[in-house]
């Protein structure tokens, strides 16, 4: 009898528990109108065309630029860039001076921005719409600095390093990572030197105290805080192929806009430092790292932060590693087609298509489109540069102001 009551309970609770979880069910469908998966795949929205990146320097960057001006170029927008193709908007300081920098044709605001700044929100924000998407990328620090090294050492040589590199000549790499500050001209300040925590410098660490400041747990979570407010997406270098699904769903470009080749990726940058002596990676001992982590302590700082929640947000996406395999396949098959165009010998096919995947529209990719992916950064940049000041000359209007409405807010 008890136990017959109890059961008796049990089934009521249990149908009175079924109904309200029907109940519920129905006024979500009802009322919230949940987004189902399959809507969310095929929502097409109007692709941005406002974009601040900042281009921080030795994180496979300027492939990013490149697919940046290719976008702006097959667009006709406006993009902010310094006079020469061999300057940048600047570089050891948040300034931007008016007269380097190719005008505005009608005194309007930018569309893009996609050089090496030392960023300042309060200096690059009035030459933007207000929607812009501010768009930033960084490195494994260890990686980011060697690259740096290799550059200014055998590219771009720079008396300083080239001083610390004799001086440890046997080994090299021991040498620099167990010393790096034998490597600095301390007189030069840090955004005059490319390897003491740059990526922070780029993105506007405060630079007075520096040095103290890496120990100022403090200071660098304010940093990272400000941050987190400033930019809509920071991508990862070491998750370049992840970073560029990403930026194209929070864009809504195609597929084409973010495809790139490999030629203007850090390996292919970094060649000096495969062909140079740098590259015989001695045992790293625990004292070498932690001299370089203590170091570079605001970079790794930035970088894990950043890191987890890259991680995190992609974590969140629908099918995305799915559309990360449907994008590399395309990129081979353009990497095989284009080798074939750019070489000097006769072509059969001058353009590939790339069929429509759930995610993006069909595409084809030209010879032309080969060659701007494969133009080298400085050339490109005098391409762009040239482009911007005839629009000057012909004044094509304001387009940031014109493409306004077609603007959806993120
Ligand atoms: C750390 O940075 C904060 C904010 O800039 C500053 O107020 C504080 O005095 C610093 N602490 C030390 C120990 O330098
Ligand atoms: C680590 O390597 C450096 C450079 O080769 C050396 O000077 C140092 O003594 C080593 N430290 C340890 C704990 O082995
Ligand atoms: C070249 O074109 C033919 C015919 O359109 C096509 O079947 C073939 O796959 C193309 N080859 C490449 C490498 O794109």
């Amino acid at each position: 009898m008890v136990k017959a009551s109890f059961f008796n309970i049990v089934r009521f609770s249990a149908l009175s528990a079924c109904v309200l979880v029907g109940a519920f069910i129905y006024w979500s469908l009802m009322y919230l109108k949940p987004r189902m998966p399959s809507e969310v795949v095929l929502e097409r929205k109007t692709e941005q065309r406002h974009v601040i990146f900042v281009k921080v320097h030795k994180a496979a960057s300027s492939t990013v630029q490149n697919i940046m001006l290719r976008f702006s170029l097959a667009r006709d927008l406006n993009v902010l860039l310094p006079l020469d193709a061999r300057n940048h908007l600047n570089d050891a300081g948040s300034q931007i001076l008016p007269h380097l920098v190719v005008p505005h044709p009608t005194g309007g605001r930018f569309d893009i921005m996609c050089d090496h700044v030392i960023f300042d929100e309060s200096i690059i924000a009035p030459y933007f719409p207000e929607d812009a998407v501010r768009v930033a990328i960084v490195r494994d620090p260890l990686q980011q600095t060697l690259s740096a090294l290799t550059y200014f050492t055998h590219v771009f040589q720079k008396p300083e390093l080239k001083a610390g590199l004799d001086r440890y000549r046997d080994a090299p790499l021991e040498g620099f990572l167990g010393h790096p500050e034998q490597f600095y001209d301390p007189s030069q300040g840090a955004a005059r030197s490319y390897i003491n925590n740059r990526m922070s410098v780029d993105l506007g660490f405060d630079l007075r105290d520096f040095e103290t400041s890496k120990k100022n747990i403090s200071k660098i979570r304010a940093f990272l805080d400000k941050l987190e407010k400033q930019f809509d997406l920071i991508l990862i270098a070491d998750y370049f192929d992840e970073s560029m699904v990403l930026l194209r769903r929070i864009l809504n470009w195609g597929m084409k806009d973010v495809m790139y080749l490999e030629v203007n990726t850090a390996a292919g940058n970094d060649k000096g430092f495969q062909d140079s002596n740098l590259n015989q990676r001695p045992f790293l001992n625990s004292t070498t790292m932690l001299a370089f982590r203590n170091w570079a302590a605001i970079d790794y700082a930035l970088y894990n932060h950043f890191l987890t929640v890259f991680l995190n947000k992609i974590e969140k996406e629908e099918l995305f590693q799915e559309e990360v395999n449907a994008f590399r396949q395309a990129r081979d098959s353009i990497a095989k087609f284009c080798v074939q165009v750019i070489a000097p010998l006769p072509a059969h096919n001058r353009s590939i298509s790339i069929a429509e995947t759930q995610w993006t529209d069909a595409f084809s990719v030209l010879e032309s489109d080969c060659k701007l992916m494969a133009k080298r950064e400085v050339d490109l940049m005098a391409l762009a540069i040239e482009n911007q000041k005839a629009r000057i000359k012909t004044s094509k209007g304001d387009t940031s102001l014109v493409s306004k409405n077609d603007q959806q807010s993120l």
